[in-house]
């Protein structure tokens, strides 16, 4: 019973949950101090044995209150510093915590697709490793055509190619679905090609646009090339340039007037007042002939992402869309 007291001063200077496991299996444990005791009851004689284990109990009674109250004030000590280690404060405070951004090339995308989804076109996606035939030859590009030379191609083996356009995948959408047809295609394109203008992928949204012979005219083109064009750049003026693409016929190329200088002439538009912003045209015959369409008419248009983001962001350096620079992506939040 003299004990007591160094007992409790046993659980009392415990000091962490180790110390306080060994204690307990020092006082409570099978061999412990109190199991001890209670053994001692044999020898004790009968007339005091009742008093004894009284005691007893009430000793055992008193170690195990200060036992748990210890245990408990140890363990919300360990939950506690584990906390201030660990833990985040939701209620902290931050004036200039870092958001994420849409790269101007995906937000301009998006752009233009949310136009032409508006318009009912349906959006399609062709393979970026694709063949001969339906990257140039069904385009009307038969091989040795000059203007393959314009399109710097990645080439694979066994023929294959790295899509130079999305103009093949209106040859894809042609292949597997019947006229009427009203599709835009966005996605990457490679070419090998790398300066302060052209990078070796890049991104362009194709159109075509094909019903029954006679439905489709350049009437349709032009009111929704230009349409588009306002949507994308506001109050522009819209020009179509007489040019060449071997899979329209006729060709245009369509120029907006400069959004830098409103058309005075500058550097950007070359002191034209003129900016070339995509291709178009009527769908050349050839075309349909390679897919296999009759009695129908057309049109379709190509443009570059990359140039409608670095005009509506004036962006100088087509690169520095591609170098993943932080400081490029901040501005654009
Ligand atoms: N495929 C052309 C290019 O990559 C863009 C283009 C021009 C697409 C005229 C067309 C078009 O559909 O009619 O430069």
């Amino acid at each position: 019973m003299e004990e007591l007291e160094h007992l409790e001063n046993k659980i009392k200077e415990a000091d962490d949950l180790k110390i306080l496991e060994s204690v307990r299996i020092e006082i409570f444990g099978k061999k412990g101090v109190l199991a001890k005791e209670f053994a001692r009851m044999k020898e004790i004689p009968n007339e005091e044995k009742k008093a004894f284990a009284q005691k007893l109990n009430t000793l055992k009674a008193k170690l195990t209150e200060l036992f748990d109250a210890k245990k408990m004030a140890l363990e919300a000590a360990a939950i506690e510093a584990m906390m201030a280690k660990e833990g985040v404060d939701v209620t902290m405070y931050r004036a200039h915590a870092a958001s994420g951004g849409l790269h101007p090339v995906a937000e301009t995308m998006n752009r233009i697709i949310d136009y032409f989804v508006s318009m009912n076109f349906a959006i399609e996606e062709g393979p970026f490793v694709d063949d001969d035939f339906h990257n140039f030859e069904a385009l009307n590009l038969p091989k040795h055509h000059p203007a393959r030379d314009m399109q710097d191609t990645f080439y694979l083996r066994d023929g294959m190619l790295l899509r130079t356009h999305t103009s093949s995948v209106q040859i894809h959408t042609m292949q597997k679905q019947k006229p009427p047809v009203r599709i835009i295609s966005p996605g990457s394109v490679f070419r090998r090609d790398f300066d302060l203008t052209h990078t070796p992928m890049f991104h362009q949204v194709e159109g075509l646009m094909v019903d029954e012979e006679g439905k489709i005219s350049f009437a349709h083109l032009k009111w929704i090339l230009e349409d588009f064009l306002r949507y994308m750049f506001g109050d522009v003026k819209v020009r179509f340039r007489p040019s060449f693409f071997p899979f329209t016929e006729p060709s245009t190329e369509v120029d907006i007037s400069c959004i830098f200088c409103g058309a005075e002439g500058c550097r950007v538009c070359s002191q034209t007042g003129w900016l070339e912003v995509l291709g178009s045209g009527m769908v050349d015959p050839n075309v349909f002939k390679a897919v296999g369409y009759e009695n129908v008419s057309g049109y379709a248009f190509g443009l570059g992402v990359e140039r409608f983001a670095m005009l509506i962001h004036r962006i100088g350096d087509l690169r520095s869309l591609f170098e993943g620079d932080l400081r490029l992506l901040e501005q654009f939040q």
